[in-house]
């Protein structure tokens, strides 16, 4: 053996000694020794908390700036409205999602708006806030609820219109295909039929779920190599997740095609079909429309459920719904609603919130930051940290909103003087998130979700079993793992027509 071959056997050896002691290492959970880290990888917690983001509000109440640092995360959490403000408008350009969140959700939303920074965003934002602003989209859009409310919500809650019929639902499983039924007719103008009367299973929803759940389970993980290592053996969940990823860009590319194929579909008010005129990228095409699928679709399922599960604990706010109707439609009206009606009811305007207060869509949020930086409460943030901002935590800090904070208590929106909706800063509120990159969906969900609630309110009577199921029978209820708030177990309820005739 010469000289040469020794000296590249040698150095090949070690590099491969220098990958193997990095992947190890990288395989190996960051170690800390104080409180939280060990409850957080002992899962201690877990015997006093149903849900993590319930003793992450604990621990944010008990810190004096309500912000905290899990070591072992090397994640920052906030619920201080001055730091809310500090990375999401303030110091937006040093507040990215960065690459590790755009390495866990990127293989189901590739370059979709929600997983990308810089350009791209900016380039996406700019043509969606253009079409979502728009009057012509937003009155689609109402119409698409409108019609899946009228022919398919209230019809199968009335068990096909037999009378005063009582049934027990999961209204979140009803909720949530109301809400996949409309996101995709409105984002591809192709309708799944998920609330058609024998509630069918739905490929593509069943996909949809499976790829949010399981992309979702990799943000948990201590050490990210784990799901990268599983991701390239392709074993267990990462296998699971690729195929429902799979399925999931399958059924996309099949809608763009036909899309493309039948020229008299392109002249729809889908969203497809309005980014079709300015994006000729069939791949970035698709990843736009599964970032909208994903926005619109278990965020107003989740609006919904949490909405039903308070108002059913509060029956006054039920009957101020009701009587605030009753004065602007007409108190035996049984048509569908109109959308400047809907303006109108203050007081549903103020109970959507205070639901959403208390059980925000959305429970956390997370960024990177890309410079050591201060934040607003004196906090040091080192570079690659993550920085979480907390709704769920924040909606229950009597530092935000008062001693009053855990109760449901709509009137908290209404001026005292004449009972009109004011919006609170969206840096308190932030279920949608503030700043630049504020939801673009807010109005748009938001009217989505007074539409049916009070559909439902006013042809039904409506009451909680077992507190709405096993799972939601403690104070709170218990969530299932995934992007969005999802109760475990369901929202189960007993529903009855009202007989006002
Ligand atoms: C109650 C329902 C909803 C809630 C609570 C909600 C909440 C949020 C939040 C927290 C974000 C920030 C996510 C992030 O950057 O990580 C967001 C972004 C976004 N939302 Fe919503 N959303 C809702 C409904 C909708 C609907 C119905 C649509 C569209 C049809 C929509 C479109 C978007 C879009 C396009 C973005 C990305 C904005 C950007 O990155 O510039 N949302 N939403």
């Amino acid at each position: 053996m010469d000289f040469d071959s020794t000296t590249l056997i040698l150095t090949t050896g070690a590099l491969l000694l220098f990958f193997l002691w990095r992947a190890v290492a990288a395989l190996k959970p960051p170690r800390c020794g104080c409180d939280t880290c060990r409850s957080y990888l002992s899962s201690s917690w877990t015997s006093t908390y149903n849900n993590l983001s319930d003793w992450y509000t604990h621990l944010l109440s008990q810190s004096p700036a309500a912000t905290i640092h899990v070591h072992v995360l090397n994640n920052v959490i906030t619920a201080n409205p001055d730091n809310v403000l500090h990375i999401l408008k303030t110091r937006f350009d040093n507040y990215p999602k960065g690459k590790q969140f755009s390495a866990i959700l990127g293989d189901l939303l590739g370059a979709g708006i929600f997983n990308v920074d810089g350009h791209c965003w900016l380039f996406q934002r700019k043509i969606a806030s253009l079409e979502l602003g728009s009057l012509s989209v937003r009155s689609y859009a109402f119409q698409i609820v409108r019609s899946e409310i009228e022919s398919r919500l209230l019809p199968l809650l009335g068990g096909g219109g037999g009378g005063a019929a009582a049934a027990v639902v999961d209204l979140q499983d009803i909720f949530q295909r109301f809400s996949f039924d409309s996101i995709c007719r409105f984002s591809f103008g192709m309708d799944p039929g998920c609330l058609e009367a024998s509630l069918p299973e739905s490929e593509f929803a069943a996909a949809f779920d499976a790829a949010s759940r399981l992309s979702a389970m990799r943000a948990t993980a201590t050490a990210p190599a784990i799901w990268k290592i599983k991701r390239f053996l392709n074993l267990g969940s990462e296998r699971e997740l690729k195929k429902a990823i799979r399925s999931v860009h399958l059924l996309s590319e099949s809608v763009i095609r036909n899309k493309r194929k039948s020229a008299a579909e392109s002249g729809k008010g889908d969203l497809l079909s309005r980014f079709m005129a300015t994006i000729n990228d069939d791949v970035l095409l698709r990843d736009i429309v599964i970032s909208f699928l994903l926005a619109g679709r278990d965020t107003v399922a989740a609006a919904l459920t949490g909405f039903f599960f308070l108002v059913s604990r509060n029956p006054s706010a039920v009957e101020r719904i009701r009587e605030e109707s009753d004065r602007i439609m007409g108190e035996y009206s049984d048509r569908a609603v109109e959308f400047e009606e809907l303006r109108e009811m203050h007081f549903l305007q103020a109970a959507a919130h205070e639901s959403m207060r208390l059980l925000p869509p959305v429970q956390f949020d997370s960024k990177f930051c890309a410079a050591a930086d201060v934040l607003a409460d004196g906090t040091a943030v080192a570079r690659g940290t993550r920085v979480t901002y907390h709704p769920y935590a924040m909606g229950r800090m009597e530092s935000v909103w008062g001693k009053d904070c855990g109760e449901f208590r709509p009137e908290r929106w209404l001026t005292a003087a004449d009972g009109v909706f004011r919006q609170e800063s969206p840096y308190k509120f932030a279920v949608f998130q503030a700043g630049p990159r504020v939801c673009l969906g807010r109005d748009m969900a938001v009217a989505e979700m007074k539409a049916v609630a009070l559909s439902v309110i006013r042809k039904f009577d409506f009451e909680l079993v077992d507190g709405g199921g096993a799972a939601a029978s403690a104070a709170a209820p218990r969530f299932a793992p995934g992007l969005t708030a999802t109760f475990a177990g369901g929202l189960r309820a007993v529903v009855r027509e009202r007989k006002r005739f």
